[in-house]
């Protein structure tokens, strides 16, 4: 019990209007690590993983998540149930929060999945420690807050229902370096727990630093999927950062860089050695 794509086209729209925005996708996800799922804008991800936790049905083709089957025809059964398993912080998430206290806020999904008020509000506490939001955001306003911060509740929000899968959409995206670099380690932590993460995401840094393996998808198909050491092998070369451009570069010249960026400093002493070798 994976989770799995067979064959999946979606359309959004009727007729004269209708997009393909999925064509005839195959994949599996794995289970228990971190998979980036990349691809240019228009490229299909967030409408990939809005199949995953039942907001939309295949076209045709079948969605395997879990227990769970999903083609055209079938009944949706408990997918509350679903939705408990597979958390999902959406793009923007922090534009969602709507309670008057932080802790109302993030408690709202436990309560939602009927846990006691004070089981939820555990739950909410734990959850927010986790972000490293600590008793004094409780009781504030999401509405005080900076938005990084924001972005901090909305992902306290779905870790409190302690879900299996954790689906996040762009997390890094308009955050501040501080921001990012939270993001990331947070990842890195759920990846060494052994949590089953996908992460849609332009932030190759993230992908490097969290992820293990990278799915990337192209005009609604697969374009590949491979693990993180060899994807910057397949990227095409406008498709780099600097960094990775240079470091594509130097390997022809019999220079390693790691993959980890570093600072122009470190590269020029890595190429000083290199030299004297
Ligand atoms: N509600 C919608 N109605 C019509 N077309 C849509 C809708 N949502 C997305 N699309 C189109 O489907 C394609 C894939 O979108 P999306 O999955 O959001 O891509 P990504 O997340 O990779 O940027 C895009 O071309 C987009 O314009
Ligand atoms: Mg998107």
């Amino acid at each position: 019990m994976g989770i799995a794509l067979d064959h999946v086209f979606f359309t959004y729209g009727k007729r004269k209007q209708a997009f393909l925005a999925l064509d005839d996708l195959s994949l599996t996800i794995p289970i228990g690590v971190t998979t980036a799922l990349i691809g240019a804008t228009g490229s299909g991800k967030t409408t990939l993983i809005q199949l995953l936790n039942g907001l939309f049905k295949p076209s045709s083709g079948t969605v395997e998540v879990l227990d769970y089957i999903f083609t055209k025809k079938a009944k949706y059964k408990k997918l509350s149930l679903l939705r408990r398993k597979v958390g999902l912080l959406f793009q923007f998430s922090e534009n969602q929060l709507f309670e008057d206290s932080i802790i109302k806020d993030v408690m709202f999904g436990p309560l939602n999945f009927k846990y006691k008020k004070d089981v939820a509000r555990k739950m909410a506490e734990d959850a927010l420690k986790i972000v490293g939001l600590d008793e004094s955001y409780y009781d504030r306003s999401p509405f005080t807050l900076s938005g990084g911060e924001k972005r901090r509740v909305a992902l306290a929000g779905v870790l409190a229902i302690e879900p299996e899968i954790i689906i996040l959409d762009e997390p890094t995206s308009s955050l501040d370096l501080e921001g990012q670099k939270m993001i990331r380690e947070l990842l890195s932590t759920f990846k060494n727990l052994g949590k089953t993460v996908i992460v849609v995401t332009h932030d190759y840094k993230l992908v490097l630093a969290s992820c293990d393996e990278v799915i990337k998808l192209q005009h609604g198909k697969l374009a590949f999927q491979c693990r993180k050491d060899k994807f910057f092998t397949l990227l095409d070369e406008q498709e780099l950062p600097d960094y990775y451009k240079l470091k594509r570069l130097l390997t022809k010249k019999e220079i390693n860089l790691p993959y980890q960026e570093l600072s122009s400093n470190e590269i020029i002493t890595v190429m000083r050695k290199a030299k004297h070798e």
